[in-house]
This record gives C-alpha cells, sequence and structure tokens, in this order.
C-alpha cells in the first residue's frame, strides 16, 4: 500500500513538472509577442527585418539570455545593439529566463 501510495506521488510529480513545463513555453510564446520582439526578429524568430538583425530560434539559451542582460545593462553595444536597448527597459529579468527558454526551443 505504502509504495502504491509512492508510486502515486511520484507520477502526480511528474505530471505536474511536465504540465508546468508546457506553460513556460506558451508563456515564452506570449511573451515574444507582447513585448514587441517579432517586429525586428521575426514571429519565427528566424526572419529578421533586416539581415543585419540576428536570428534567434535554437541559439543555446545561455548565450541568449547573456546577450539580452548584455543589452539591457550596456555591457553589449557594438554593432546595432543600441536599436534593441530601450525595449530591454520593458524586459525583466524573469522575462528574460522565459524568452531564452523559449527561444532555444524553436528551430
Ligand atoms: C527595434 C528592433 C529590435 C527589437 C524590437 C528587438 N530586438 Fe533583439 N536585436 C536587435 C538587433 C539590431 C540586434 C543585434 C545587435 C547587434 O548588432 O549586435 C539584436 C540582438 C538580439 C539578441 C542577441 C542575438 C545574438 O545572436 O547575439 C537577442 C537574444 C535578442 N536580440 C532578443 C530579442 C528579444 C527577446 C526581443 C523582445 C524582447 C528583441 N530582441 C527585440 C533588434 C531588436
Amino acid at each position: 500500500m505504502l509504495k502504491l501510495i509512492k508510486l502515486t506521488t511520484a507520477f502526480a510529480t511528474s505530471l505536474i513538472i511536465l504540465l508546468s513545463s508546457t506553460a513556460i513555453a506558451a508563456d515564452g510564446a506570449g511573451t515574444y509577442t507582447a513585448k514587441g520582439c517579432p517586429a525586428c526578429h521575426g514571429a519565427d524568430a528566424k526572419t529578421p527585418v533586416s539581415p543585419a538583425y540576428p536570428k534567434l530560434a535554437g541559439q543555446s539559451k545561455e548565450y541568449l539570455s547573456q546577450q539580452m542582460k548584455d543589452i539591457k545593462s550596456g555591457a553589449r553595444n557594438n554593432g546595432q545593439a543600441v536599436i534593441m536597448k530601450a525595449i530591454m527597459a520593458s524586459v525583466s529579468e524573469d522575462d528574460i529566463k522565459v524568452l531564452s527558454e523559449y527561444l532555444e526551443g524553436l528551430k
């Protein structure tokens, strides 16, 4: 009986993890759109409006979140990063996490 309860708990836990990761994925797409990212990087994050703007889809989340933090803080101000800096004022640390996970998951 105890074994059954343990199994059920383990099952319930994995279900919750599964469900919450789906929620994060949906949230990522919503955040990407709500923050206006598609205007420059494209709705699919790989057809930017200018060839000079980077494709984001499928890059590692570690890289993406670091770039966003650096553009936000001004540490990255080479190239055309200044174009994106203003929008980063409305993007929180939590948004950055959600966005990088979402973008990494895109093909
Ligand atoms: C006004 C246009 C514009 C908007 C809006 C914009 N970006 Fe960017 N983004 C750029 C440009 C331009 C660069 C490249 C800067 C450079 O030349 O170094 C960039 C770079 C990046 C990078 C670094 C990619 C790499 O390969 O180094 C990431 C990540 C990124 N943007 C994510 C986002 C996200 C997420 C949003 C929405 C919150 C967003 N951007 C909104 C223009 C924009």
